[in-house]
């Protein structure tokens, strides 16, 4: 059976981040919101983090990240790691910040979690937040680049967030050859059947990074969980502005929508690029005998009516139908969403195109954020 994400749970989750904050800039107030100036302080703070500013020992900012990106990234992890085909008892996040990866491994059942990062500040505040909600969280300061990651033991889940364009800068001399040394050593530091997760944020940069990165690994043989299904090199790389990345539904608690209006944020799901990489030796994961593809696009508006982008096991297509109602067997096509896996029987062909004719099968082999096995 596939298991359903856990719930994100903002309602306990926003006064306890609000009550770390409050104790780390030691303000008293009440609970579950924020006093007018200190809200602003927080949007100033967010306002930083969305224009690039590093974060380092600033507390304004590692505060606003705490009430903002924490609580985005903590969803992108809760539905990347429903993901994968079962639950990961050792865990290590990499790069952890103030641990919102980390938590939601936990939130997933995880047992034993370490969270590494240099920034102290931030590790404590993850800690108190992981101590707060009753998880234990392991943290462990340290700087990643320099020398081996300081826990010993392999891993069931390697997560790696938001983090490789700080570790490896695009501006510094042979990054590329760096970042795949790095990644290289975290497989080695995975269970037979564990997975390295990278998630990033789904600017142009960004992406063509990860997907960079998956086209080398691919070619060495380093096996693919989600979301690519096809083998070969990349597509989305073959062309400019083409950028391939997940969409998934956000949570938008009150304080998020708040903060998102007074910093003029327009975000209203949750957009990353990402990438679940298989331990080297495990192969790619088992599927049904059939093509199958993943959707890549939201529905797109043609002069042939609304058609979707696909990356499948035989390569790029894209997905449109010839009919106006569609029989049982392809209703699918009414519902579908970027991130679903789909497998798709008896359509017309042409070129690079499919289309939904009468007699084609259409079936969601595996929903977005749901494991293929
Ligand atoms: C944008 S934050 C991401 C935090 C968290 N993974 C997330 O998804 O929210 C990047 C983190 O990388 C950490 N970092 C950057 N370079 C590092 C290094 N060389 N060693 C350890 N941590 C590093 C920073 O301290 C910061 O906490």
């Amino acid at each position: 059976m596939k298991k359903k994400a856990p719930e994100a749970d903002c309602e306990t989750l926003i006064p306890l981040l609000i009550g770390v904050w409050r104790r780390f800039h030691k303000l008293a107030g009440p609970g579950d919101k924020l006093q007018t100036r200190e809200f602003r302080s927080v949007v100033e703070g967010v306002q930083k983090i969305q224009a690039g500013k590093p974060i380092g020992q600033d507390k304004d900012m590692l505060g606003a990240y705490l009430l903002y990106d924490w609580i985005i990234h903590y969803q992108q992890a809760l539905s990347l790691i429903n993901e994968l085909p079962h639950t990961p008892r050792r865990v290590l996040d990499i790069c952890s910040g103030s641990a919102p990866m980390a938590f939601a491994a936990l939130k997933h059942g995880a047992s034993d979690v370490v969270a590494v990062d240099r920034n102290a500040a931030a590790l404590q505040l993850g800690a108190e937040v992981c101590g707060r909600y009753g998880f234990p969280l392991t943290v462990r300061e340290a700087d990643c680049t320099k020398g081996p990651i300081p826990v010993e033991g392999k891993f069931d889940l390697i997560i790696v967030g938001h983090c490789l364009e700080e570790l490896f800068p695009a501006a510094q001399k042979e990054w590329p050859v760096r970042q795949k040394a790095f990644v290289d050593s975290l497989l080695r530091r995975l269970t037979p059947q564990g997975f390295l997760l990278l998630v990033d944020s789904s600017l142009n940069e960004t992406n063509r990074r990860i997907l960079m990165l998956r086209d080398q690994l691919v070619s060495e043989g380093v096996p693919v969980q989600a979301p690519c299904v096809w083998r070969g090199e990349c597509p989305a790389l073959k062309a400019a502005n083409s950028p391939c990345y997940a969409q998934r539904e956000l949570v938008k608690p009150y304080m998020i929508k708040e903060i998102q209006r007074a910093a003029q944020i327009n975000l209203s799901s949750l957009k990353m690029s990402y990438l679940i990489l298989r331990h080297p030796e495990a192969g790619w994961p088992a599927l049904p005998d059939l093509p199958l593809y993943r959707i890549i696009s939201p529905p797109v508006e043609t002069y042939q009516g609304k058609r979707f982008y696909l990356c499948g096991t035989d390569g790029k297509k894209n997905l449109g139908s010839h009919l106006k109602e569609h029989p049982l067997e392809s209703r699918a096509f009414e519902y579908l969403r970027r991130g679903e896996l789909i497998s798709i029987e008896h359509a017309l062909v042409k070129d690079n195109s499919l289309d939904i004719i009468e007699g084609t099968i259409l079936k969601v082999v595996a929903a977005a954020g749901k494991a293929i096995d």
